[in-house]
C-alpha cells in the first residue's frame, strides 16, 4: 500500500479520485454494518418516547447546528443496552437529513479500517461507533485529530524512511455508545462536545412504547397487557418489544385470541420465566448467590463472575445495573450485597 498525497482538500471530486487512488480502504459498504430493521424503531425525535432531558439536548443541538450549516458536534452517549443509543444515533441522522454510518469499535482492528470509514464520510454524516470502549488503540489515535481538526494523519513506510502525511476530512459528527463510560480514556472522552447517559425508562413510558409497537405489529392489547409487560422489562424497550413478539406467539398458538389481556401476557411471560419485575435465570443466579453468603454479602465482582460464570465486565455492564436501580443489589467498597428486597423477591419466588 502506498500513500503518496499530501493535504488533500475538500472538494468532493477531487476529495473522492484521490482517495480512491491513494488509499487501500475498503468500499465502505463492506465496512458498515447495519442494525436489523424490523420498521419499529422511532424515525424522528417526536416519536421517540422517553429519555426526556437526553431529546431536549439533543435537540437544541441539532437546531444550532442545521442553523449554522455545521456538522452536529460529537456525541457520547452511554448507559445500560437496549435503553436506545443506535436508535438515538439514527434518529439524530433523519432529523439532520445525513447519513447515518454504523460500525462497531472491535471491527475497527487495522488503521485501515477507520481510515475507511473517515474518507469515505460525506459533509456532515454521522459515523456511529457502538462499544466505543473497545476501540483499539491504533483507531483510538487516529480518531484524535480527525475529531478535533477534521485532519487525519497517517504514517507512510516504515522504519527509518516512514513520514508522515495528513488528510483533510469533511466535517462530521461522530457518535459514540458504550455500556461503560468509565472505561474510555480520558483524551477520548474529552473530544466529545456532548456526553449524555440514557437511564431506565419509567412505566408510563414504557406503557407508550409498548402500545406504539402493538399497533406498528397489529395488535390489539388492552392497558393492563400493555402495564404488566412493562413491569416485567427491565425498564428496557428493546426487552420489552421482544417480550411482546413472544406473547404474540402465544396469542397465535393459542388461537381464538383476538385481545391481549394482563393473563395472556403473565401466562406467556411466566412460560419465559421471567418473573414479575422482569428478572430472569441470570439475575435471580445471582441475588440467590449472595442471599446463600453469611449475611448477604458482601462478595466482591470477580468472585461473583467466577460463580456465576460471566465475565466481571458483562456482569457489571449488563446484569448489576437494573439489580441497582430497583434496589435489590447494593455496591459497597468492600463488594456487592444484598439488600433486604432483593432477599423478599427471592423468598417468595421461592415460596410460589
Ligand atoms: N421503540 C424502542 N424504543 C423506543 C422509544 N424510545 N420510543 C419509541 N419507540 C421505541
Amino acid at each position: 500500500m502506498a500513500i503518496v498525497s499530501s493535504t488533500v482538500g475538500q472538494s468532493e471530486s477531487h476529495y473522492s479520485s484521490q482517495r480512491n487512488r491513494d488509499i487501500d480502504a475498503r468500499p465502505f459498504s463492506e465496512e458498515v454494518t447495519s442494525p436489523r430493521e424490523d420498521g419499529l424503531r422511532p424515525k424522528c425525535l417526536d416519536e421517540y418516547i422517553g429519555q426526556s432531558s437526553l431529546k431536549e439536548v439533543l435537540g437544541i443541538a441539532v437546531q444550532a447546528a442545521i442553523g449554522r450549516g455545521d456538522a452536529l458536534d460529537h456525541v457520547l452517549l452511554y448507559g445500560p443496552p437496549g435503553l436506545g443509543k443506535t436508535t438515538m444515533a439514527l434518529v439524530l441522522a433523519e432529523e439532520l437529513g445525513v447519513r447515518c454510518r454504523i460500525t462497531s469499535a472491535p471491527a475497527l482492528e487495522r488503521p485501515r479500517d477507520i481510515v475507511g470509514l473517515l474518507v469515505n464520510l460525506q459533509p456532515r454524516d454521522l459515523l456511529f461507533i457502538d462499544e466505543i470502549h473497545r476501540l483499539p488503540r491504533v483507531a483510538e489515535e487516529l480518531l484524535y485529530p480527525a475529531m478535533e481538526d477534521k485532519r487525519l494523519d497517517l504514517t507512510i513506510g516504515k522504519g527509518s524512511t516512514s513520514r508522515m502525511r495528513s488528510l483533510d476530512l469533511v466535517p462530521f459528527t461522530l457518535v459514540g455508545a458504550t455500556t461503560r463510560a468509565g472505561s474510555l480514556s480520558s483524551p477520548l472522552r474529552d473530544r466529545f462536545g456532548l456526553s449524555q447517559r440514557l437511564e431506565f425508562y419509567c412505566l408510563k413510558d414504557l406503557k407508550a412504547i409498548i402500545k406504539r409497537t402493538a399497533n406498528l405489529l397489529n395488535l390489539v392489547i388492552d392497558d393492563d397487557a400493555c402495564l404488566e409487560i412493562a413491569r416485567r422489562c427491565r425498564g428496557t424497550p428493546r426487552i420489552a418489544n421482544r417480550l411482546l413478539k413472544r406473547v404474540r406467539d402465544f396469542a397465535t398458538v393459542r388461537g381464538g385470541v383476538d385481545l391481549i389481556n394482563e393473563f395472556l401476557v403473565d401466562e406467556a411471560l411466566n412460560l419465559h420465566r421471567v418473573d414479575s419485575r422482569g428478572l430472569d435465570e441470570s439475575d435471580r443466579c445471582l441475588l440467590e448467590y449472595l442471599m446463600n453468603c453469611p449475611g448477604g454479602g458482601p462478595v466482591g465482582l470477580d468472585t461473583l463472575a467466577a460463580a456465576l460464570g460471566e465475565d466481571s465486565a458483562t456482569l457489571e455492564s449488563v446484569v448489576e445495573p437494573f439489580l441497582l436501580q430497583i434496589g435489590f443489589l447494593q455496591r459497597t467498597p468492600r463488594g456487592r450485597i444484598l439488600t433486604s428486597a432483593g432477599r423478599l423477591h427471592i423468598e417468595e419466588k421461592e415460596a410460589i
